[in-house]
């Protein structure tokens, strides 16, 4: 018997599109003088953060934004960071700082994120990014929801009336990832590793958005059929390879769209960090 599968959500192919589309209001604002411009500042040598940053800096070449990377020992106090985001914040031809994260134990990444002037904040980090989103005033959004959302949109998905449920309460992630479901007129469950029966929410649900950083959080058995899942996992699983926090194989049989990983929500994040950067740019160019 041949069994239904899941329309995928190409991750890849929305990025080419939407970069193709920063990529123009670049140019636009270069022939007004203005190129814009990110700052990304890492501190130490974590190698995941290596990629992640060199990915964003790749991607901003390849998109017309112009970048500066900026890489500090790990031995960099607390005080000169905050002097370098403090000289960021002035320098005109920077439109976003973004700070990788994590940071060395002996430096309070609130306490940076919190000296990023929020015109910059392209990761949406910021506790007035974050109460902007709240609010439902203009804002940066942070980027992985940011991304998942676009990908709903891709799919001409209304989620007016629909059942969302998020699996995970990451400031990054599921606390913002509720909030703009919830602003589209969504009903928003928000579940997390103290909900004691999680099937029975997921099974529920027009949408499910995992994001919980663990292999096979989502089987096939917990999907309504037809149901839209997301899956902003980023895991390695025991023959080392990358997956999400969702059994694919199982899920793709239920569901009635999904997003693979790799080439699913991860080039999103990094598109919508240049649809920020973009923006900022033209906020501050009065555009
Ligand atoms: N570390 C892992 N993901 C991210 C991200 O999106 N932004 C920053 N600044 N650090 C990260």
């Amino acid at each position: 018997m041949t069994q239904e599968s899941a329309r995928l959500i190409d991750g890849n192919a929305l990025s080419k599109q939407l970069r193709g589309a920063v990529a123009q209001r670049a140019t636009a604002l270069k022939a007004r003088g203005i190129t814009p411009g990110l700052a990304v500042i890492l501190v130490g040598d974590n190698p995941a953060s290596q990629v992640y940053v060199r990915n964003k800096v790749k991607a901003c070449e390849d998109s017309g934004i112009h970048s500066v990377l900026e890489k500090y020992d790990a031995s960099m106090t607390e005080a000169e960071l905050l002097a370098r985001v403090d000289a960021l914040n002035q320098d005109a031809s920077i439109h976003g700082i973004l700070v990788q994260l994590p940071l060395p134990a002996h430096i309070d990444a609130h306490k940076v994120i919190e000296a990023i002037s929020p015109a910059k904040d392209v990761d949406g980090f910021h506790v007035a990014s974050a109460g902007a989103l709240m609010v439902g005033q203009p804002g940066f959004w942070p980027c992985t929801p940011y991304g998942c959302m676009k990908m709903l949109e891709s799919i001409n998905y209304d989620l007016k009336g629909k059942h969302a449920v998020v699996i995970g309460r990451s400031n990054i992630v599921g606390k913002p990832m509720a909030l703009m479901l919830l602003q589209k007129n969504a009903t928003v469950t928000i579940c997390h590793s103290a909900t004691p029966d999680l099937k029975a929410m997921t099974l529920q649900a027009d949408v499910i958005v995992a994001a919980v950083g663990k292999q096979k959080v989502l089987t096939a058995d917990m999907v309504k059929p037809g149901a839209v899942v997301i899956d902003v996992g980023m895991n390695r699983n025991d023959e080392g390879k990358l997956c999400g926090d969702v059994d694919f194989e199982g899920v793709k049989t239920v569901a009635g769209y999904i997003t693979p990983v790799p080439g699913g929500v991860g080039p999103m994040t990094i598109t919508m960090l240049l649809v920020n950067t973009l923006e900022a740019a033209e906020r501050m160019a009065g555009s």
